[in-house]
């Protein structure tokens, strides 16, 4: 990769998590950093692209040059998504966006009330991937992350949300994956109809990121 090998292309990256309001000071969230999709975006942008990044709540730098959308919720996300992906960008969904947010959101404080526990009902979140898969002509990248069974449950994956490329995280594992500065990842594609799959790392974020997208940009047909 150079400095142009990605000019003229847009990218839209999801990182970090996702959080869904329980009342005004509590929410449901999750571990991750936001430190892959960052990276992502930081090396594509760096390789001529246009990049768009669609974060949730995270405590990293914007990398120079990307334009960064700081979202909440999985819908505000998806909102971001739908209204600055073009149908020939790349789709990079990185973020672990939550599956279920609270039904309803308690305007006020919710209070402790006596000696009984609290049953807080949860409802559905849209799936940004799935949505941006079927509905647009752009090239999506999904993330798996999972804690057994990688490399199945990533290839269902692909075929379930119908996109071409997943790249798999074995999030059990404590030196790689969800807040560290590493990561490897078995990246599973479609080409000409075969499923191929490809190993990426363990390296630093940053250098998983940059051999994704040169993968990325070998795959995806021009
Ligand atoms: O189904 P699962 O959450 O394991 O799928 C992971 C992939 O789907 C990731 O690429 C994630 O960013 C994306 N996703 C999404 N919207 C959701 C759930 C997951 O974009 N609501």
């Amino acid at each position: 990769l150079n400095a142009k090998s990605l000019q003229g292309q847009h990218w839209v990256v999801t990182a970090g998590p996702t959080v869904e309001a329980i009342d005004p000071v509590r929410y449901l969230a999750n571990r991750s950093s936001g430190k892959m999709g960052y990276a992502i975006a930081e090396m594509a942008s760096k390789a001529g692209a246009e990049v768009t990044l669609v974060s949730g709540p995270v405590s990293l730098d914007v990398p120079f040059g990307v334009n960064c959308f700081k979202v909440e919720s999985a819908e505000a996300m998806l909102r971001k998504v739908q209204e600055t992906l073009r149908d020939d960008s790349v789709f990079v969904a990185c973020a672990a966006v939550a599956d279920y947010k609270p039904k309803t959101v308690a305007t006020e404080k919710m209070k402790k009330s006596g000696d009984e526990g609290l049953t807080i009902e949860l409802s559905q979140n849209p799936d940004i991937l799935k949505w941006v898969a079927g509905e647009t002509s752009a090239f999506c990248v999904g993330f798996a992350a999972e804690t057994q069974n990688v490399s199945d449950y990533a290839k269902s994956k692909m075929e379930r949300k119908g996109i071409t490329m997943i790249c798999a995280n074995d999030v059990s594992r404590d030196d790689i994956g969800f807040s560290c500065d590493h990561n490897e990842l078995l990246v599973f594609y479609r080409e000409q109809n075969i499923t191929k799959e490809q190993r990426i790392g363990p390296a630093s974020k940053v250098k998983v990121a940059e051999q994704l997208i040169e993968l990325i940009h070998q795959v995806r047909p021009s």
